[in-house]
């Protein structure tokens, strides 16, 4: 079956509850396009795991803090349709702003407590509930089985989980891991901005970030932390806004790492380009 473009709500209705009608499962992978193999390996395991593959490609006004951002947002719609059809996905929807905000539109104004505040959420204001008002919309436009993140967006991920149960969505959110290119840094749309400097030197974010899974268990969090940015800051190319080291679950600081506990290492790195975010697994 080739790739079947829906670009209202109406069209992706009927051809879903078509499907649903013949028992196939449907799994869907949100995306702003501008696709790389990271977004590529959400739709392979979405491949395995359910008959129907659906993606969106949208990019959502309302999680753009800097206008700047979503106007230097990278767009390649050719190439994203050529990738998602030779991924064998089933349905893409790409739906213009009008069609997912119709005039005088709300935001969603979910309570997440810790999770929207700290990290991604204390830099952006406002980004996440962008975020949880077009996943919850396009959760009830698409009502899959299944959705697939990646914990690229590790915050992300964790606001999703929660805004399904809080939202009582009877969807199940499987996390995949992030796909990197074969320096070690984390595949991005925006990577395609960086300039050749900046390229060159971003890959010592990962590194950093994997040396710290030996540190945290002889140093304590504090000197970890500053290990951490300070390899990263000697570049003249990156500057870490922040990095914190959070219970996954509760993105709670960790004052004291226990290994029993799921931790994970979060960063976000400026450059005069692109902002990068990345994460790790303690
Ligand atoms: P976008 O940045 O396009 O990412 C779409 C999905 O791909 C997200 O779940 C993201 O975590 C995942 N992804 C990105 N880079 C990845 C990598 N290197 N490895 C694995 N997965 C990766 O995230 C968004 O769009 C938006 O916020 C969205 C959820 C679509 C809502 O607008």
């Amino acid at each position: 079956m080739s790739l079947v473009v829906c670009n209202t709500i109406d069209q992706l209705r009927q051809h879903l509850s078509s499907e649903r009608s013949m028992g196939r499962s449907i799994g869907f992978v949100p995306t702003m396009g501008a696709l790389h193999q990271g977004h590529i390996s959400l739709m392979e395991t979405a491949l395995d795991e359910t008959s129907i593959v659906v993606s969106s490609i949208f990019i959502n006004p309302t999680q753009f803090n800097d206008p700047k951002d979503l106007e230097r947002y990278p767009r390649t719609p050719e190439k994203d349709l050529k990738l998602l059809e030779d991924a064998g996905c089933h349905y893409v929807f790409m739906p213009d702003a009008k069609e997912i905000y119709p005039d005088n539109d709300v935001l969603q104004d979910i309570n997440f407590g810790n999770l929207d505040k700290v990290m991604e959420g204390a830099y952006r204001v406002g980004h996440f509930k962008g975020v949880a008002t077009v996943v919850d919309k396009l959760f009830r436009i698409v009502e899959p089985h299944c959705a697939y993140f990646g914990e690229k967006d590790f915050q992300q991920l964790t606001i999703i989980r929660y805004l399904v149960q809080k939202l009582n969505h009877r969807i199940k959110i499987v996390g995949c891991p992030t796909l990197r290119e074969t320096d070690g840094l984390a595949m991005s749309s925006r990577n395609q901005l960086l300039t050749a400097e900046q390229r060159n030197a971003a890959p010592v974010i990962y590194k950093a970030l994997k040396e710290s899974t030996y540190w945290i268990k002889e140093f304590p969090i504090e000197e970890v932390k500053k290990k951490v940015i300070e390899i990263i800051d000697i570049s003249p190319f990156l500057k870490v806004q922040y990095f914190e080291i959070v219970n996954s679950i509760t993105l709670e600081n960790v004052l004291l790492y226990n290994e029993s506990q799921p931790t994970r290492g979060c960063i976000a790195v400026l450059t005069d380009g692109p902002r990068l975010i990345d994460n790790i697994a303690y």
